[in-house]
């Protein structure tokens, strides 16, 4: 090892090491509290100011984050948090954190990857650890990050070093978060891999080393695609149920008893969030380059992408049941955020289906306790809502509730006796009812229906 990687082992093993995190959102705000926590003294950078604002005030924006831990932190002198990349030169180790979402054309855009590390670059000093944890395609580390950094005539691996861990966290998970959750770190070169693990060692408790980074990016990228693409397989599951009069979730439940070879999947309204349904697409795009056509990707990517339709679908035939259309229709979507619990709205599937209800002509509101407002801009009506209150009182308003996230704070007793109809993509009232259309599963019969 030489002198430069000697003497940051050194200061990470002593704690004196100066930690950055690029990019505090999601994955940067709990990783960044997680170095302070285990003693580094550790900057944030972001390019929003109100975030940084937050943080040097003592709050936190991130729901896994309580605003104790950032105030205490803030107290000791551990945290702080700029948008000036000339912090950069008193750091001895980063880690990027930054968006790396798909364009239009489903096309990896590493913009922000790119535009991270030309800040960096123009503040490296030798003797530094740059880890990117964005999730992205296999190659980004060495074909995108190393040429950036090595413009600035330093080398990795020798005058500076570097890594690629990906990020695994969970939001809204109560038992596992960043500190718990193992982490896959590969380096450029072996003393890379071994600065990295021991920097992420101070802070995580598991560290699962690989031999390249693009082993590294794979894993993440084979982690989300099983998701997609077992998602894919039992909305496909679901989408057969629904003509065959078969419950899907109570076949999900009873497949489940197998003690091994069976992992539980749930059918729902689409896919949604920064990772499942954008990663797979990061893999398909690279492995195209390379000659290959991933079919599974693709299909299930399509089969995940119909599901708002099919919601749609569902409406229709819910309120055809009552004789009435979807257009004036009066519908509330019952929660919008992309999963259970959480206020992330990205890539939610219910801004597709409001979308698609708004298209035929519904009028649209919406309930849900973590998201109070979305902007005119944030789904396809292009009409700013308010979330109105999930009350009795509500619930007996609408032609027809659509469950699209089934949070915990809903009464869904409540809500079942009060409204007149309820399509659940989520199985959350659990049981068959009169008034209520599950997807996946037997439907009730249509009222006043007559033979002959
Ligand atoms: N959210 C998740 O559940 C999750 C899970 C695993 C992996 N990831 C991956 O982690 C990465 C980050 O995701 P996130 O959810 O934290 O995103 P986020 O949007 O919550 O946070 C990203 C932050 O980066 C900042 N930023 C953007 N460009 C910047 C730049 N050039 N310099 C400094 N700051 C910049 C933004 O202002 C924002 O605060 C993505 O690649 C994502 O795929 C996310």
């Amino acid at each position: 090892m030489s002198a430069l990687a000697t003497a940051l082992r050194e200061k990470i093993a002593s704690r004196r090491a100066r930690a950055g995190v690029v990019g505090l959102g999601y994955v940067g705000l709990p990783l960044a509290v997680e170095f302070a926590r285990s003693g580094f003294r550790t900057t944030g950078i972001d390019l929003d100011d109100r975030k940084v604002a937050a943080i040097m005030d003592g709050r936190s924006y991130i729901p896994d984050v309580p605003t104790e831990d950032v105030a205490k932190l803030r107290q000791a002198n551990r945290l702080d948090a700029t948008t000036d990349f000339a912090a950069v030169a008193e750091l001895d180790t980063i880690n990027i954190c930054v968006p790396t979402p798909l364009r239009k054309s489903k096309d990896p855009d590493m913009s922000y990857i790119v535009s991270a590390v030309e800040s960096i670059a123009r503040h490296l000093r030798p003797g530094v650890l740059v880890c990117l944890e964005s999730t992205t395609y296999p190659g980004t580390t060495d074909e995108v990050v190393q040429p950036l950094l090595e413009a600035t005539g330093l080398k990795a691996g020798k005058d500076f070093f570097l890594a690629f861990s990906p990020e695994r966290v969970d939001p809204g998970n109560p038992t596992f978060q960043t500190h718990n959750v193992p982490k896959v770190v590969g380096g450029t070169t072996a003393t890379c891999a071994e600065l990295a693990a021991g920097l992420y060692g101070a802070a995580i408790e598991t560290i699962v080393p690989v031999s390249s980074t693009r082993v590294a990016e794979m894993v993440k990228l084979l982690e989300n695609t099983f998701r997609a693409v077992n998602i894919g397989l039992v909305n496909e599951l679901a989408l057969m149920c629904d003509r065959m009069n078969i419950d899907v979730w109570e076949v999900v439940e009873a497949a489940r008893t197998k003690p091994f070879g069976f992992m539980a999947f749930y059918p729902g309204p689409g896919l949604g969030g920064h990772c499942i349904p954008i990663d797979p697409f990061y893999l398909s795009w690279k492995a195209k380059q390379s000659g290959f056509d991933p079919r599974f990707i693709e299909l299930a990517g399509h089969i995940n992408g119909s599901m708002p339709h099919y919601v749609l679908e569902k409406v229709g035939e819910a309120l055809n049941t009552r004789r009435k259309a979807v257009n004036g229709s009066r519908i509330l979507i019952a929660g919008v955020a992309y999963k259970r619990d959480i206020d992330d709205m990205r890539e939610s599937p219910a801004l597709d289906v409001m979308g698609l209800l708004h298209g035929k002509g519904a009028q649209i509101s919406y309930t849900d306790p973590h998201v109070p407002e979305i902007d005119a801009r944030s789904w396809p009506g292009g009409i700013a809502l308010e979330s109105v209150p999930a009350d009795a009182q509500t619930f007996g308003q609408y032609d027809c509730i659509v469950i699209l996230t089934d949070h915990r704070a809903f009464d869904y007793a409540e809500m079942v006796s009060r409204a007149d109809l309820i399509v659940d993509t989520r199985n959350a009232v659990k049981h068959a009812a009169p008034n209520v259309f599950r997807l996946g599963a037997p439907q009730p019969a249509p009222q006043g229906a007559s033979v002959g």
